[in-house]
């Protein structure tokens, strides 16, 4: 059961930037020319592959934090990747980025997503960016009109587009398209979508109309040879993400929720306008502009909530709430029915049969419609195992349902709320507490206080990196290897061609924004221009190099600023040098890892040379490594609250052991508290 008792709420919650927004920032500001200050931008998986792949194109982007300057050179500037794109599993990446590369000229780019993006259909945005005169060739099996693509930029016409699935990313798309292109575009909507790039892109001076119809559609122009000038924004947060907990808050029995910040932009708010219709207490306050969109305060107070019926033209202003609207709908009194939400079966996952499925899994009269669902409310105690589909608003949706009282929850895959709100579950717990929110991510508990970091440090050779990597697969969580992105800098900087006694911190740093990050399932890779270089960062040149990098403070900062967003996004185990001290301070566990010189001679030789190395080789690399511990003395002190082990004598198996073993004592003591 989730806790006993009644669930009382209270606090002021400032849900992450908004999503739609954050990619657009990032997109219009490299298109600019001048600096764009950027806060308050959302840090997520599918952020990160905008960023990604505007890198990609050369764009400098620094690492994604509350408040960065993106120096944009203007649309020219913009060149064809190296690589393909990572867009993992954002359909905003691939969909926006498809208009801009189609309407640069002599540009080409290939289009690449996990398997729930490849699934996602492209030809909607492919047929109006061929209408115009691009190349779009889909690289799948025959017939599948999805990624991979490849899209092949060109000097386009202009078009007319009737957005017939009121798809804000398909009419982003063509707007980029004669954006990069200088011509101008009209797109007729006969059912408004969101209209954040019409908005951003009139604050940044663009010449765009939007003209309402009598028939009840609007009219979207573009005029040609529009430049985009610079601008500072700072991303209100996100109504989407800020839906939970409105739920979790007319759901609760007591107390109140307040939202700061909150984006209120019309075309983004249906969900609000339904839970009040189903009788949630809403009251909303400070209202104001902000870089072209209106934000406010929002106050949720619980309430008896009934059914409704929801369609037509309100569903394109609440697609991306609809899960949680219809977990909501399961406590309401009352049948509640959604129609014309076709658009629900090719969003991250078929939303209509994954949130129907896992609906009646758990106990609740669902039924699953071609064009929606019709659920029973009830307040019979739901429980069972909630299948995602690793699709971030089914785990949060159902993570809320499952912080109820009296519901027993759990959630296969609750790390990939790292999609769009990668603290989802810490501010759940800070809500509810953290014994609640526990129940409703179940196996993986621990990562509701605040994703459950264990750091492992030590000197060089000291075993850290294969250790904490050893460690984090029995623990099952994702492993992040601190000095693979010291390599990652290192190998950039000896690219760059300056002699290496004379690099400076602003040399190393030039290259950083060609690096970023990934999820992948057992780990945390620094990717360089979309690739993992693994082979390459392991290599001589770069490990006779790192640590003259490593020294240099204000890279140092670097490596912490993207080893933190990754440990602030799930768990991880994670190792190298200050780890326990500078970059995560409050990590649940330290481990501080030691053993002899001469045993850690002999390891490192082991692993480099595959066999027994000779007295003399050990003789030397110690000599090495003792050098090495001189130069790295400043970085190499153990937290006063790390766990030492000295493993001189001890096979790694049984340091694994140990470590595991602590790992699993300091969850339970988290779980408990
Ligand atoms: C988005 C548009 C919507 C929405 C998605 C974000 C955007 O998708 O579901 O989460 O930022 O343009 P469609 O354009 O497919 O409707």
């Amino acid at each position: 059961m989730s806790g006993p008792g009644p669930l009382t709420v209270r606090g002021r919650i400032r849900a992450p930037g908004d999503k739609s927004i954050s990619h657009r920032a990032l997109i219009f500001a490299a298109m600019a020319d001048g600096p764009s200050r950027i806060r308050d931008i959302l840090p997520s998986a599918d952020v990160h592959a905008t960023a990604g792949a505007l890198r990609a194109m050369g764009v400098a982007i620094p690492a994604l934090s509350d408040n960065f300057v993106l120096e944009g050179r203007g649309v020219a500037s913009l060149q064809s990747p190296s690589t393909a794109f990572d867009c993992a599993n954002s359909g905003t990446t691939t969909r926006l980025l498809a208009g801009l590369v189609a309407g640069l000229e002599g540009r080409v780019a290939r289009f690449e997503g996990d398997s729930s993006l490849s699934r996602r259909p492209m030809r909607r945005v492919a047929e109006p960016l061929r209408r115009m005169g691009a190349r779009i060739d889909f690289e799948g099996a025959e017939g599948h009109e999805g990624l991979p693509m490849r899209v092949f930029g060109a000097s386009l016409t202009s078009t007319h587009l009737v957005n017939a699935h009121a798809s804000a990313q398909v009419k982003g798309a063509v707007l980029l398209a004669g954006l990069a292109s200088g011509v101008g575009v009209t797109v007729e909507e006969p059912h408004a979508s969101r209209d954040h790039s019409e908005r951003m892109l009139r604050a940044r001076g663009v010449a765009l109309d939007v003209i309402a119809q009598n028939t009840g559609s609007t009219l979207i122009t573009l005029a040609s040879a529009q430049q985009l000038a610079p601008l500072d924004i700072t991303v209100p947060s996100d109504p989407s993400s800020v839906t939970f907990f409105a739920a979790l808050a007319a759901l609760a029995d007591e107390g109140e929720l307040w939202f700061e910040d909150v984006c209120l932009n019309p075309t983004r708010t249906g969900a609000f306008d339904v839970l009040q219709r189903m009788g949630a207490e809403f009251t909303i306050e400070n209202e104001q502009e902000s870089g072209g969109e209106r934000v406010g305060v929002v106050r949720v107070r619980p309430s008896v909530l009934q059914g409704t019926q929801i369609g037509g033209a309100e569903i394109p202003r609440c697609i991306d709430e609809l899960p949680m609207i219809a977990c909501l709908a399961s406590r309401a009194d009352g049948e509640t029915i959604i129609a014309d939400a076709h658009e629900l079966r090719v969003k991250e996952s078929d939303r209509i049969r994954a949130v129907v499925d896992n609906l009646r899994l758990l106990g609740v009269d669902a039924e699953e419609r071609p064009d929606g669902m019709r659920i029973v409310g009830s307040k019979r105690p739901l429980s069972g195992h909630v299948l995602t589909h690793g699709d971030h608003r089914l785990a949060m949706a159902f993570g809320i349902l499952g912080a109820l009282p009296g519901n027993h929850i759990t959630i296969d895959d609750p790390g990939c709320v790292s999609v769009s709100y990668p603290t989802f579950w810490r501010d759940l717990a800070t809500v509810v507490g953290p014994a609640r929110a526990q129940v409703a991510v179940g196996e993986f508990a621990a990562a509701v206080r605040t994703p459950l970091v264990i750091a492992i440090d030590g000197p060089a050779a000291s075993g850290k990196s294969s250790t904490a990597q050893w460690v984090a697969q029995e623990l099952d969580v994702r492993h992040v290897d601190s000095g693979a992105f010291y390599r990652a800098a290192t190998w950039l900087a000896l690219e760059s061609g300056h002699e290496p006694e004379t690099w400076t911190a602003e040399h190393v740093l030039a290259g950083t924004p060609r690096i970023t990050w990934r999820l992948t399932e057992r780990s945390v890779l620094p990717i360089i221009d979309g690739t993992e270089q693994d082979e390459v960062l392991r290599g001589a040149a770069v490990t006779r190099q790192v640590s003259r990098v490593a020294q240099m403070s204000e890279v140092r900062a670097w490596v912490n600023s993207q080893v933190r967003e990754a440990g602030a996004a799930v768990d991880v185990v994670v190792d190298g040098r200050d780890i326990g001290t500078a970059v995560f301070p409050n990590a649940a566990l330290k481990v501080f890892l030691i053993a002899d010189s001469w045993e850690r001679a002999r390891r490192r030789l082991v692993q480099r040379l595959g066999r027994r190395p000779t007295d003399a080789e050990i003789a030397e690399e110690t000599e090495a490594l003792v050098a090495r511990d001189a130069m790295d003395a400043t970085q190499s002190a153990p937290a006063r609250d790390a766990v030492t082990i000295d493993t001189t004598s001890v096979t790694q198996e049984e340091q694994v052991e140990r470590i595991v073993a602590l790992a699993r004592a300091t969850r339970e003591r988290l779980a408990h508290l």
